[in-house]
């Protein structure tokens, strides 16, 4: 209610000085003019639907509107590209005219039954619980009316995800929460139950994510409403942790033979699973699985440790696992070097905000791209950063009813829906300006960094691109070792070796 205090103050104020207009003396107009000015302003705040920091703070939050618009416009100030570590995409001087409709990416191996087609640009994954029943309700709105999917979170399936009639991927992290016994396993046939709602068209198994690789999911207590209580099957008020690791497998192998098991028990949907890259090795003991077992995923969506969360403040943020680059080639690279890269598509998710972004995301080797923190300000997020104490401004990520109501359903879904085809427009025109018309027709050499004041480095330089199996017929040498040691019984320690070895062209 304190949202409302300055409204409420001025229109009373507004009423007393009016009052002592027409009884007292008109020099009171001089002070009820004003003031019934700001109570008509105040009103029109609250009652607008296109800015939802106005409709939760009508008055004050024209303030943090001004602070707002000055981000944004340093954010799209110049860029500097002298700077060393600067990125470009490579123009073409034969331009190509950029297709009607835009390109989506078919997700479905051999094994899949039920393939779908992936939009350039999705959802990320946040959960109900993370976000307000009204916020997971106005982006799956917009994921219907653009036509590209909604990542449910591992907060389970909420009746939120399904009243909109988006696409989802539905994702279940360590918790299970959706599909989850009462002694907090995984519950096969709650699983498969669900994951036969026609609006699921592919499962997501969660084995880590940027901000926080190595951890459980952590939703605080204050945002564990009744409701999302309820969907989890825990304790209202009570801050929820997940477990930091998966109780149904622990090695590679029994990792992709559960993989196989969810794309069976999901009617042979599109199934993968999303990480924040640590060592290349483990990537490598996952193909290796992959291979021994003869099943691999549909799908990985690599995350970078660069990613957000609605949880706690995360100390480790970015100080832990890889970043979405390197986690991209990595991924790539091994899928492509054991020969598994035509059968298993790849999603990335870190700061993906313009087409540009997606453009350099698919030259780095993915198929497709998500976006969280971008969908939440099309949704009208004013970056409180108050994410985990739910007291969002913006009605996004809060529990709380009152706050919630900042956030216009009808009005978040349609900026949602523009926002996601004027970016996907963006990439593909940007890609027909590089001679490209769609996707399969980038390189490594699409992409230059600025190196030093007088070098710049194309990616196709940079890194280390395997060909087709070549880790299968014989590795480069700077390949061997890892994958030597790389064990599909076993995830194991990283290498001791730094970076350049890594990922540079030492082959
Ligand atoms: C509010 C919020 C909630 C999130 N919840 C989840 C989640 O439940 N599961 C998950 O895998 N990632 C979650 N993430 C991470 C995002 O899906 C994404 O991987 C990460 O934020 C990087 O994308 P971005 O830079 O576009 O935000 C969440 C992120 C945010 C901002």
């Amino acid at each position: 209610m304190l949202r409302y205090l300055p409204l409420l103050l001025v229109a009373a104020g507004a009423a007393g000085t009016a009052t002592a207009a027409a009884v007292l003396s008109a020099g009171w107009w001089w002070a009820a003019g004003p003031l019934l000015a700001l109570t008509g302003l105040g009103c029109r705040d609250l009652a607008q639907r296109r800015d939802a920091v106005l409709r939760g703070r009508p008055l004050t939050g024209r303030l943090r509107r001004g602070r707002g618009r000055a981000v944004v416009r340093e954010r799209s100030g110049d860029v500097d590209v002298y700077a060393e570590g600067h990125e470009f995409l490579v123009p073409s001087l034969r331009p190509v005219e950029p297709p009607e409709e835009a390109p989506v990416v078919r997700v479905g191996g051999p094994d899949c039954r039920q393939p779908y087609d992936m939009a350039l640009l999705n959802v990320s994954a946040m959960s109900f619980g993370a976000l307000s029943p009204r916020a997971v309700l106005a982006l799956n709105e917009g994921a219907r009316l653009g036509r590209f999917a909604q990542d449910t979170g591992e907060g389970g399936l909420s009746e939120h995800h399904l009243r909109g009639g988006g696409d989802l991927i539905w994702e279940i992290g360590t918790g299970y929460f959706g599909c989850r016994t009462g002694d907090g396993g995984f519950d096969a046939r709650e699983f498969a139950d669900k994951a036969a709602l026609p609006e699921v068209k592919c499962v997501c198994l969660k084995l880590s994510q940027g901000a926080a690789p190595g951890g459980g999911g952590v939703l605080p207590g204050v945002k564990v409403s009744a409701g999302v209580a309820r969907e989890r099957g825990v304790p209202v008020g009570g801050t929820v942790v997940s477990p930091p690791c998966h109780r149904v497998f622990s090695t590679p192998r029994e990792l992709v033979l559960f993989l196989a098991r969810l794309r069976e028990l999901a009617g042979g949907k599109p199934v993968g699973f999303k990480l924040c890259v640590g060592s290349r090795r483990d990537v490598l003991a996952v193909c290796r699985a992959m291979l021994a077992e003869g099943v691999a995923p549909d799908f990985v969506v690599v995350d970078g440790a660069e990613g957000g969360t609605g949880a706690a403040p995360v100390e480790s943020a970015g100080r832990l696992g890889m970043p979405l680059t390197e986690g991209l080639i990595t991924v790539h690279n091994a899928l492509v070097g054991s020969g598994l890269r035509d059968r298993v598509r790849i999603g990335a998710s870190g700061r993906v905000a313009t087409g540009p972004d997606i453009v350099r995301r698919l030259v780095q080797g993915a198929d497709y791209t998500n976006a969280a923190r971008a969908m939440m300000l099309a949704l009208g997020c004013a970056e409180a950063r108050r994410c985990h104490t739910g007291a969002c401004p913006a009605g996004i990520t809060t529990q709380d009813p009152l706050r919630a109501r900042a956030l216009h359903v009808g009005e978040g879904s349609l900026r949602v829906q523009r926002y996601q085809r004027a970016t996907v427009r963006s990439a593909v025109r940007v890609m027909a300006s590089m001679g490209v018309p769609d996707p399969a027709g980038l390189t490594p050499a699409h992409l230059v960094r600025r190196t030093g004041p007088a070098t710049l480095r194309s990616y196709a330089e940079l890194y280390a691109w395997l060909e087709p199996g070549e880790l299968l017929a014989g590795p480069p040498a700077s390949w061997a070792r890892d994958w030597d040691a790389a064990d599909p019984d076993a995830f194991g320690r990283p290498a001791p070796r730094g970076d350049a070895e890594v990922f540079g062209r030492g082959r």
